[in-house]
């Protein structure tokens, strides 16, 4: 791992593998929100999109369990799966790079050149793209074929998404920063961000900003598994029709950001801020101390038309090892 270029919170995480619990001090990456918008007051954000130029956002966190699992396995290399534009996969790739650990990426579609942006990323760092028709990628939880690729790879199989229960451990240090805070924002696809932190957020609420139209999956399972003495909430009617869904409502939110300088994803943080915007405008959030988080996705933006805006130019990693916009506050 090229420790020099990680931001030091992101240095810490990885420093404390393969612990469970990785204590980074994200403090440093919390900013107040009324720097860009001068109508969010009581609001801060956690920049995890500033943690580091491509291991950027909630998935460092959420790999750190996998990777604290392979360290004591003895496979050959991580395997996981996501669709042509997953952060999870981009985020996997650079991982194993980094760590030197081979990365097997079962990609959910035909393979049609020239790559996605995310994937030929991978492909940059060495990962191995294998991949799957619809039918195929369908089995992807299904513990024979998962047996199948263990053996055929060698490999440990990290869940889509980086979830499951080794990726609930490392996000529980973001919940730590939230108890100074009444609500906690943030955008939820597969849950596992928000369940990991929600032991430590004390008397603070959760409020997951749904990405996914999923017929309440998400509620029923989270009804199982939150902590009984967290609050939380689950918005969903945030996901502008379904997960990568966009509207009009959403580009505008993302361009209005990004004109203050705060870059937005389309996938999960625009969907959040969207939501976050609304609650604003009704007067809901007075008098509370609201914690948002930037759960990165940046890279995502690459494959969306028309959010190449001049001044926002996303690029894999600025010269500091960012990915941020070229223009606005820093
Ligand atoms: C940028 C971004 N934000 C939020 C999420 C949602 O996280 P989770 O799946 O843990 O709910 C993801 C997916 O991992 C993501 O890529």
């Amino acid at each position: 791992m090229a420790a020099e270029s990680l931001t030091p919170p992101a240095r810490k995480l990885l420093a404390a593998l393969p612990l469970p619990h990785c204590g980074a001090d994200l403090t440093a990456l919390t900013e107040p929100l009324a720097g860009y918008s001068a109508l969010a007051i009581n609001t801060d954000i956690l920049r995890l999109d500033r943690l580091d130029g491509v291991l950027s956002g909630n998935k460092l966190f959420k790999l750190a369990g996998h990777l604290a699992q392979f360290a004591s396995g003895g496979r050959r290399c991580l395997l996981s799966f996501g669709g042509p534009f997953s952060n999870h996969l981009h985020a996997l790739a650079a991982a194993g790079q980094r760590l030197g650990i081979p990365v097997v990426l079962i990609v959910r579609g035909y393979q049609q050149l020239p790559l996605t942006p995310t994937l030929a990323d991978c492909v940059s760092w060495g990962a191995q793209l294998v991949f799957a028709d619809r039918r195929t990628y369908a089995r992807r939880y299904d513990p024979d074929w998962q047996q199948q690729l263990t053996a055929q790879y060698d490999a440990l199989v990290i869940p889509e998404g980086g979830g499951g229960e080794a990726g609930l451990s490392g996000c529980r240090v973001i919940g730590e920063l939230a108890q100074a805070y009444d609500q906690l924002w943030l955008a939820v696809g597969s849950g596992t961000t928000a369940l990991g932190l929600a032991s430590q957020v004390g008397g603070c609420e959760i409020v997951g900003v749904n990405a996914v139209a999923d017929q309440g999956e998400r509620r029923r399972h989270w009804q199982q598994r939150m902590p009984a003495a967290v609050r939380w909430r689950l918005l969903d009617d945030a996901h502008c029709g379904g997960f990568a869904r966009r509207n009009d409502a959403l580009m505008e939110c993302i361009r209005r950001w990004d004109a203050a300088g705060l870059a937005l994803d389309p996938v999960y943080t625009g969907k959040l801020m969207l939501a976050y915007e609304g609650a604003l405008a009704r007067g809901d959030l007075a008098g509370q101390r609201v914690l948002l988080i930037h759960s990165g996705g940046l890279q995502g933006r690459r494959g969306v038309a028309g959010l190449d805006l001049p001044g926002v130019k996303v690029s894999p990693a600025g010269a500091d090892g960012h990915l941020h916009p070229a223009s606005g506050p820093a």
